[in-house]
């Protein structure tokens, strides 16, 4: 069983200074799939994905990622394996240009004409506006752009794992329309997804298994379809209207 799942927490405790935030976070992330991760504001969704990446360190428990303990590796070690992060506020640079973000988020690229063609039109399809606004400082682009930008930095090369903070956050209807369709060809071709959300509506779309989390832990995981059609869980786990 576990060798289908490319990512494993089990047992995830992680304190933040004084405070203990995550109290024994179990989650698997099935290979191929995308996987929503939901839950009330704190409950500690964005620090499991920091423990993940080694942004914070568990203090109990163990991170298991393609086969590999990962719980105390460094953050450029994790990334070296294959796995992406865009955080909540995106971590793209305002003061450089659209294409000296992407040029920074390659490795070894020294400038555009490093970062793979066939890739880079491959992006460009997916997001446009990255392409529109190559040019342009990032710091003028619009909220949905800036996101498109960071997810485009965080695949600008082949990556196993993609992990996502709230893609959705602030996007108006049509540019959520736009990321569920980039993400599902994302899926299609073969990247694992592991999204923060807090839009229900876009996470059915997306998801194929979801993970709810509750003051810490995860309280419920299993398939999305499921998830979708129990109004009543929906309604006790996340407080949503029915
Ligand atoms: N740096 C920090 N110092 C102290 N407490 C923190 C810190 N970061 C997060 N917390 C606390 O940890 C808990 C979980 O926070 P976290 O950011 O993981 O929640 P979240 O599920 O991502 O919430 P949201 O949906 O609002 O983004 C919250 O109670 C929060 O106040
Ligand atoms: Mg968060």
């Amino acid at each position: 069983m576990s060798t289908d799942n490319l990512l494993t927490l089990e047992g995830v405790q992680t304190h933040i200074g004084a405070y203990h935030i995550l109290h024994g976070v179990d989650l698997a992330v099935p290979k191929g799939q995308l996987t929503m991760l939901l839950g009330r504001n704190g409950a500690g969704k964005t620090t499991t994905l920091r423990t993940i990446m080694g942004l914070w360190h568990a203090s109990q428990g163990r991170v298991q990622f393609a086969g590999k303990d990962i719980t105390a590796l460094h953050t450029p070690q994790i990334a070296e394996l294959g796995v992406a992060y865009v955080p909540e506020n995106m971590g793209i640079f305002s003061d450089l240009t659209v294409k000296e973000n992407m040029v920074l988020a390659a490795r070894g690229a020294k400038n555009a004409d490093a970062i793979d063609d066939t890739r880079l039109k491959w992006i460009f399809k997916l997001f446009p506006a990255v392409e529109k606004f190559w040019n342009h400082p990032a710091g003028k682009l619009s909220g949905g752009q800036k996101q498109m930008l960071a997810v485009s930095r965080a695949i600008v090369e082949p990556r196993q794992l993609l992990i996502i903070d709230e893609p959705s956050k602030g996007l108006a209807p049509v540019m959520i329309n736009n990321m569920i369709e980039a993400f599902g060809e994302l899926k299609r071709s073969g990247v694992t997804i592991l999204l923060v959300e807090q839009n229900i509506h876009f996470a059915q779309r997306l998801g194929d298994t979801v993970a709810v989390m509750d003051n810490g832990r995860v309280v419920h995981s299993g398939s999305m379809a499921a998830f979708s059609a129990d109004a009543q869980l929906q309604q006790s786990l996340l407080g949503l209207a029915l």
